[in-house]
């Protein structure tokens, strides 16, 4: 069975293209940061977030030499405000992977409210047919609440975004899921 950061590998694949500009909200050691760095290309931009420096440079070593990203050492809760003003509305791909950084300070975790913040944001920068995929895990302390806020979040979404969710159903312990929201409409336009 795939697990769910193999199964939002294969969904961005699906929607990333050449020149596409994407956002890894949560870099680590920079896996998700060289898969869209891959898709979008020379002729692309990926902007990647951490406030891990350890993880930041690990991640830039993986990353050295793709001018197409650029690295910042802040919360994914502040990406609207660094993203330059073309990213609204251009945005292919938003990847989360929730949690802590596998061999590294368990006590740096993503946050419900923080967390929330930057999908809010991320919805909002997306282009239309433009992905966020999230993978979210219950096995750690706040994980599942997390989780559960995040996937409370998604199924209140309006018809201009449409949302799935997979996850293992017979496991005997809590496991990661991924969940995915498209943006399938443009923003609703404010009464003239
Ligand atoms: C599960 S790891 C990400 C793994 C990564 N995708 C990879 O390929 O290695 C979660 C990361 O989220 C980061 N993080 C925690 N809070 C954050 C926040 N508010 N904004 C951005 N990153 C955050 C942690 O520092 C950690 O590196």
């Amino acid at each position: 069975m795939l697990r769910a950061t193999e199964l939002a590998h294969l969904v961005v694949r699906q929607s990333v293209r050449p020149g596409d500009w994407a956002i890894d909200a949560t870099v680590g050691n920079g896996h998700d940061t060289a898969l869209l760095a891959g898709l979008v290309g020379p002729s692309g931009r990926v902007f990647g977030f951490d406030v891990q420096e350890a993880a930041l440079s690990a991640a830039a070593q993986r990353l050295r030499g793709l001018e197409q990203v650029s690295l910042h050492l802040s919360g994914h809760e502040r990406m609207a405000s660094v993203l330059p003003t073309a990213a609204r509305g251009r945005i292919a791909a938003v990847m989360f992977n929730l949690g802590y950084l596998p061999g590294g300070a368990r006590a740096i975790v993503t946050e419900p409210q923080t967390t929330l913040a930057a999908l809010d944001q991320a919805l909002d920068l997306l282009a239309i047919r433009g992905i966020v995929t999230l993978v979210g895990y219950p096995g750690h302390p706040g994980g599942a609440d997390e989780a559960a806020a995040v996937r409370a979040r998604i199924e209140q979404l309006p018809d201009a975004f449409s949302a799935a969710r997979w996850g293992r159903l017979n496991a005997r312990a809590p496991v990661p899921d991924l969940l995915v929201v498209e943006r399938v409409a443009g923003p609703a336009r404010p009464p003239p």
